[in-house]
């Protein structure tokens, strides 16, 4: 497929500003997760990439274990970064991480200094670049001094093998204490991707608040609680669906107090003009805390539906409050074992 960027992208410029550092992140950033591993980029997933460009999504987001078998979606965006996207290398944000199970035996697990930067050198070569733009510790690591995880984060950036660092559902202790641990090797943590939704909304204790006392950007993921904020699970489970796959999204999830809060909330998202889907990921961008929302898709079609929610991102007093009567937590926090620390 010949490619050539959009001349418009930037024209809306749905920018914001992460932390206090001097990066600019797009509102909703593309997420590769799901539907983008296997042999191959298939034909959607490709529109999927390029059509998110041409609107202005400037930042990817990918990890050393995505895709089916782990590590395809980064050999696919390799071949696309190598070739369609080359031109464009400058114009985007690419991040990486390490911290689950990626390969057999005591080095491909965790956060030791030997995991996370022989899987950075890894990712490299499997993305076909010289730098990732931001590299994250994936999560928590309680049986690794926290030291080791910083001084590999700060390697990484002093090798010029990673721009930024940043870590993922990280409590905000260990936050706190991995921003010293940074700032004492040199280096800044530039941002924390937790998971923030509609319903699953831990982030809201105490972490937003230490990121912007620290000046660290926050990019949310699953803030469409892989796929649970839309109305397509309100009658049955569809065939093409997350809930159908039954991995991370279990076909239990979809219960009695979820569908009342979903139907619920699309009523005040019809109020809005809005799907519940858009209102979801709009109400994540209320807070000036939230650089970007992360998202995944599964086609253009879910794309488009998703950057149009940029198109109403204020929300009245009184829209708030009648939210919060539905938007409460559904115990679907699965990575909630690494804050617990
Ligand atoms: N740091 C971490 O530990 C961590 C963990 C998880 C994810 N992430 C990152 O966050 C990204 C996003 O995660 P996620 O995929 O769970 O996010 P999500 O946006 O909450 O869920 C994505 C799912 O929502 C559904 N969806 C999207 N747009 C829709 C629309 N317009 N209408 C109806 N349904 C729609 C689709 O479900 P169907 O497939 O059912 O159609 C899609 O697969 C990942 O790709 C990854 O980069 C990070």
């Amino acid at each position: 497929m010949k490619y050539t960027a959009k001349k418009d992208r930037y024209k809306k410029n749905n920018f914001r500003r992460c932390g206090n550092s001097g990066l600019d992140l797009p509102l909703i950033t593309l997420g590769l997760w799901k539907h983008f591993g296997g042999k191959g980029l298939k034909n959607e997933s490709k529109k999927i990439i390029f059509r998110a460009f041409d609107r202005g999504v400037t930042h990817f987001d990918l990890a050393n274990n995505y895709g089916i078998p782990f590590g395809t979606a980064e050999i696919n965006f390799g071949k696309l970064l190598s070739t369609e996207l080359k031109k464009y290398r400058n114009e985007l944000v690419i991040s990486t991480k390490a911290g689950y199970d990626m390969w057999p035996g005591p080095y491909g697990n965790w956060s030791s200094k030997k995991y996370l930067i022989s899987s950075l050198d890894q990712s490299l070569s499997k993305l076909k670049l010289d730098y990732v733009d931001i590299f994250y510790s994936h999560r928590f690591d309680p049986n690794t001094p926290l030291e080791e995880t910083a001084d590999a984060l700060s390697l990484s950036v002093k090798q010029g093998k990673a721009l930024y660092v940043g870590v993922s559902s990280y409590s905000s202790r260990n936050t706190i204490r991995m921003n010293k641990l940074l700032l004492e090797r040199g280096v800044k943590c530039l941002i924390h991707q937790p998971s923030y939704s509609m319903i699953n909304r831990w982030v809201e204790y105490d972490l937003l608040k230490t990121l912007s006392k620290l000046g660290i950007g926050c990019i949310a993921f699953s803030p469409l609680a892989q796929g649970m904020l839309s109305n397509k699970y309100t009658n049955i489970i569809p065939k093409n669906s997350r809930a159908n796959d039954n991995t991370s999204l279990k076909k239990q999830m979809i219960n009695k107090s979820y569908k009342n809060k979903i139907i619920n909330l699309d009523l005040i998202a019809k109020k809005r003009n809005q799907s519940v889907t858009q209102m979801a990921l709009s109400w994540v961008l209320r807070k000036r805390e939230i650089t970007s929302a992360l998202i995944g898709v599964r086609n253009v079609k879910q794309l488009d539906e998703c950057l149009d929610s940029l198109n109403n991102l204020n929300f009245t007093t009184s829209e708030l409050k009648n939210i919060d009567k539905y938007a409460k937590e559904q115990n679907i926090n699965l990575w909630a074992a690494s804050s617990k620390h």
